[in-house]
């Protein structure tokens, strides 16, 4: 079994907490932060140690660290870890810019590590399901496409949500990634960015406890709209904000020569994706055939959703022993970070942006039921 450590008790600890204690191929070990009050009760509440930094990285039964501190500390968090000797695997996004991102794979070549990054929801059955109906052909080649991901932001639920504005936050690094994590696994990599971006207010008030009435400031673009250019040809539009309060757009619509997709929100892990053949009624795509889709989690809001976060991970530690790629790699974290900076620059230079950097398309999860499916 792997033993795997932590860094970042925050909000979404609980997640790899959960998702580590239901799996049969990791187990736990123990929990650090800089705030040593965070990992004592996160440890507490599920039973594991909580130590230090230091200790937590001198364990010799710690084979991959989980990187869950904040974007604008996981490249220095994770350049000890890999100083450890340990595998990585990051929360989102890999770092705060392309550079950093760039330092890290690097870093990890040169001592023979595996970086691993979220979001791995495009592992989930609801996108599997959609990889695999463009594979075999259902909607032709894929030419067009929009999607969307637009609220009002973060201040009103997260207790410390100054890190949303900050660099390595804003809607395109923090929310943008799902969405061109799961456009590059389904249609392959970028060529080129263009778009336009800027902000709706230059502070926040926080309404969330504890801090409700705190203003914060916004460092970073919280409306930013662009057109993508895949290599495969496809042009898919994603507009992503912080200053709407209210819409009716789909998260996610793909149009290809044959037919249209309608593909779930790749913040989660399931959903229900509709199909049309050319300018017939949308159908229903059944993801029950694909892992990781049945719902697992109530939202704040009520809402039952797939959160399998860990999945990624668990690839990553089966891949390790099978010496085969993983899939949700540093190398596709990277191409992404260098996609989404692109957004800004595009912005700032007024020009389309090319990118430097491919990967490969990651390989489809195998049908099946569990994380079994790593395994075989
Ligand atoms: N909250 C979510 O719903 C969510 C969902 C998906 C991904 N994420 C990502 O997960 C990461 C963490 O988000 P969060 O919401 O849990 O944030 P958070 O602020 O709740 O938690 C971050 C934790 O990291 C600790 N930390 C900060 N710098 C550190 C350092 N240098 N060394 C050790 N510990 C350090 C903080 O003390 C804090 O406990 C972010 O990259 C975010 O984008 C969050």
């Amino acid at each position: 079994m792997v033993v795997l450590g932590l860094i970042g008790c925050g909000v979404i600890s609980d997640s790899y907490l959960t998702g580590a204690a239901r799996s049969g191929l990791v187990r736990m070990k123990s929990v650090a932060d800089i705030r040593p009050e965070a990992a004592a009760a996160q440890a507490a509440k599920y039973n594991v140690a909580a130590v230090s930094i230091d200790d937590l990285l001198a364990d010799p039964d710690i084979s991959i660290v989980i990187n869950l501190t904040v974007p604008m500390a996981h490249a220095d968090v994770d350049h000890r870890i890999l100083a450890a000797g340990k595998h990585v695997y990051s929360e989102k996004p890999l770092a705060a810019t392309f550079a950093e991102g760039q330092a890290v794979l690097a870093d990890a070549a040169k001592r023979g590590l595996r970086v691993g990054c979220a979001p791995d929801t495009f592992m989930g059955a609801g996108h599997q399901a959609c990889r695999h109906a463009i594979d075999s052909g259902r909607v032709g080649r894929i030419v067009n496409g929009v999607a969307t991901v637009m609220s009002h932001g973060m201040e009103h639920w997260h207790p410390n949500p100054d890190f949303f504005f900050q660099p390595g936050g804003g809607p395109i690094l923090d929310l943008g990634v799902y969405y061109v994590t799961n456009l590059v696994q389904l249609l392959g990599p970028v060529k080129t960015v263009t778009a336009i971006a800027g902000r709706g207010s230059e502070t926040r008030t926080i309404t969330s406890e504890p801090r409700a009435g705190e203003v914060i400031p916004v460092t970073v673009n919280t409306t930013v709209n662009g057109v993508l250019g895949f290599v495969s040809g496809a042009q898919i539009v994603l507009s992503t904000s912080w200053d709407v309060w209210k819409h009716r757009r789909l998260p996610f619509e793909l149009y290809g020569s044959e037919g249209s997709l309608l593909v779930p929100d790749p913040n989660f892990f399931g959903g229900a994706p509709m199909i049309s053949a050319r300018d017939g009624e949308f159908e229903a795509l059944d993801i029950a055939a694909h892992p990781f889709g049945v719902p697992n989690r109530a939202l704040r809001d009520g809402r039952e959703v797939a959160d399998y976060r860990i999945i990624g991970l668990l690839d990553m530690a089966c891949a390790i022993g099978a010496g085969r790629p993983h899939r949700a790699s540093g190398e596709l974290a990277l191409h992404v970070l260098e996609v989404l900076e692109a957004f800004d620059r595009s912005s700032a230079e007024g020009r389309h942006i090319a990118m430097a950097t491919t990967c490969t398309q990651p390989v489809p999860v195998p049908l099946g039921k569990s994380e079994e499916v790593f395994v075989g």
